[in-house]
This record gives structure tokens, sequence and C-alpha cells, in this order.
């Protein structure tokens, strides 16, 4: 059992928010969660998948706002068996069944657009090439599940991107945002964070390039940035978000200034008039400390998007210290995770003071409808 056992309704967290051009009944959002079960060959999405959103969709019970899980926007994009995509016109219908089951519901999804480069493996790319990253580096300690067999295995070693390859990465993104929308979603987040693509550009410990993707700030930043500018070519910036995970360590990230690296990225998302500003601010062995804290709000501090700015965090909450974040000026709305794998209806029961159903974390990836579509809601 998780969670706050407080009878006080949250007030604060169950109010509507504004995010962009995002109208949201309430401040209880769904963070993006990689489940593994698209269906295959093609790695689309299926009706099972459309069940697991649309019970997780109805705002008066579910969440202000679903982001879907990480969704590929290439095959070479692609890191874990299972995983769905945003580059096929399979795809593309896939997803149009989840779009229509969540507003069937009265609710609304982000897709989040996702290139894993490094953390991947030559059973998972075209050809059975190398993954694709901005320096050839492998991430140590770095795992990922290649087939329903694999179990888990060590992620390959990637190859350096050349200059010139760059553009047709961005087109990639470019083309998963624009098939996102063709597929009826609201929104869409670009995942910057836990040791993905964009996050290999921009922190010193995965990116040696001497081109000007890499060196100093303002290179390691560009890929991130010319990302954004081609997402929002589609979107406008009132309808993207941005994941980041400043502190994290999961798959081998380092960085030597965290504060002022994703401040500036920060900075330079909010000028670009970015719906919200997501910060994995505790995931795993990455905990919140004093000094961590500092980082989030100097993002906070310099994220200056639509509307302000609107400031997302995640990690660890239950609905007590989500409504204490909120009142304390520490963020406007609260991602939750693996709160909302195991309660379809979080929101309701956070009005309600609980009780939360535990979640099962052997069925987190891959398998079928058990743990996934079976957790039952409140009376
Ligand atoms: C099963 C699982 C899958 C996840 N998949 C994603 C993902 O696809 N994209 C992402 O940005 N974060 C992913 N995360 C991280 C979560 O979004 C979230 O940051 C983390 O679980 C901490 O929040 P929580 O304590 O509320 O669960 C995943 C986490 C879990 C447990």
């Amino acid at each position: 059992m998780t969670g706050s056992s407080s009878a006080v309704a949250p007030e604060r967290l169950l109010s509507p928010i504004t995010a962009g051009e995002l109208e949201l009944p309430h401040r209880v959002w769904m963070a993006p969660l990689t489940r593994s079960r698209a269906e295959q060959p093609g790695d689309i999405p299926w009706e099972l998948n459309a069940e697991y959103y649309a019970q997780r969709a109805d705002p008066k019970t579910g969440a202000g706002l679903i982001i879907s899980e990480a969704t590929q926007v290439a095959p070479t994009g692609k890191g874990y068996a299972f995983t769905p995509g945003i580059h096929s016109d399979e795809q593309v219908a896939g997803w149009k069944k989840v779009t229509d089951a969540v507003h069937a519901r009265g609710g609304q999804i982000a897709l989040q657009l996702w290139h894993v480069g490094r953390i991947s493996h030559v059973d998972l790319q075209p050809d059975g090439r190398k993954p694709v990253a901005p320096s050839a580096i492998r991430a140590a300690g770095g795992q990922t599940i290649t087939s329903a067999e694999s179990g888990r295995v060590a992620v390959s070693e990637p190859r350096e991107l050349e200059t010139d390859e760059i553009p047709g990465v961005i087109d990639q993104f470019r083309h998963g945002a624009q098939l996102a929308k063709d597929a009826g979603f609201d929104a869409v987040e670009i995942h910057g964070a836990n040791g993905y693509l964009l996050d290999q550009f921009l922190r010193s410990g995965s990116n040696k390039r001497e081109d000007r993707y890499g060196g100093s700030l303002e290179n390691r930043l560009r890929f991130c940035l010319e990302v954004t500018d081609a997402v929002v070519g589609v979107w406008g910036g009132g309808r993207v978000g941005y994941r980041v995970a400043p502190l994290g360590a999961f798959n081998d990230m380092r960085d030597d200034d965290p504060m002022e690296t994703f401040g500036a990225l920060a900075e330079k998302l909010g000028e670009r008039g970015l719906a919200f500003l997501h910060v994995v601010e505790a995931f795993g062995p990455t905990e919140r400390t004093d000094e961590s804290e500092r980082v989030y709000a100097a993002c906070r501090e310099r994220f200056k998007g639509a509307g302000g700015g609107i400031y997302v965090g995640n990690g660890g909450d239950d609905a007590q210290l989500a409504e204490e974040r909120i009142a304390e000026g520490l963020t406007d709305a609260v991602a939750f995770g693996k709160l909302f794998i195991a309660n379809p209806d979080l929101a309701e029961r956070m009005r309600r003071g609980g009780p939360y159903n535990a979640w099962d974390d052997s069925t987190f990836y891959g398998g079928t409808e058990k743990g996934y579509t079976d957790y039952p809601s409140l009376a």
C-alpha cells in the first residue's frame, strides 16, 4: 500500500490548470510509462492499449492529462522489444484507436516522442547495425530487453552520428510529431530525460563531439533545441511539453554542471513558448536532495513558457506530498507513474483519501492484460 491515507481532499492538486493551449480539469497527470505491449510485428498500438488508456482517461476519476508511454519516432530510435512507434501508417491507425478511446471518456492525451540513441542493441536495429549516439560511448551498466526470451542484456556499443546525418534525425522527430497530430493526439511531449538521445547530446558525460553539436554548452544544447523547433513547427509551442531528468543517473548519465546545463535549457525552451516543462525529480536511485532542489528551482525560475511557464514535477509523490509541493510553489502540477499503473481512478482515490491498489513490478514490461488492464477501480 502506498500513498496518503489523509481524509482531506488535496484541493490544489484537484483544481484546474491551463498549460499553453491545454485546458485541464486538474493537476493529477499520468506520467509516461513504457509497458512494452504493442502488437507485433510492427510495434503497433492496438485494442488492449486503447482499453488501458481509456481506463485512466475520464478526468473526473483519472488523469487531468495522460502522457503516453515513450514512442520511437524511427526504427533506429527503438531500444526495447515491444515498444510502440510513431513512424508508420499502421501505427497511426493504431494510435487513433487509443486517442478515440481517450476522447470518448472526455480525456486528453499527449504522445511522448522518443529516440533512445545509444540505449539499444544491434538485435533491435535495422539490419543489425550499431545504434547511433552523439559519441561512441557505451552506457556502462545500461540494459535492455531484445525479445520475449532475452531477459535483460547489456546495451550495444553505439557509433557516433556524422554531422551531416543529424538533420535527418531531426526530421524523424518532425515526422513523428506530424504523425502524432494525424493520430489525433492533443499534444506531444519531447522525451529529453533518462539518458536517451536528447539527454545524451545535452550532458557532458555522453557528448564528446568536436563539431557544432558538442563541447560548449551552447553546442550541447543545439540538438535539443533544433528538435524542439522542428516539433514546435508542427504543433505550435502551446501544445508541446519537454521532459528532463537533471540529476538522473539512470543509463550512465552525468553532467559537469547540471544547474547551468538544465537552467539554460529551461530558459531556451521557455523562449519557444512551450506548454510545460516536465521534470523527473526523483526516480530509482535519484532522490530529492538540497542540491537537486536548487537545480529544480533554477529550471522553474528560468522556464518562462506559455502563460509564464508551467512546471510539472514527478517522482515518488503521493497526494499529500504533491499537494504540499503545489502549496509551497515548488510545482504547478504533478505526474504520477507507478500509482497510475495500479490505480486507473487515481484522482478519485485522491479525492476520497484512498485506498490505493499496490503495483506489481513483475508485470511492468511486456505480457498481456495481467498487471495492465486488470487493476480495479473503486465501486
Ligand atoms: C514501468 C515504468 C516505465 C516507465 N517508462 C517511462 C517512459 O516511457 N518515459 C519516461 O519519460 N519515463 C518513464 N518512466 C519514469 C516515470 O515516468 C516516472 O518518472 C517514475 O516512475 C517516477 O515517478 P513515480 O514515482 O510517480 O512512479 C517509467 C517508469 C516505470 C516505473
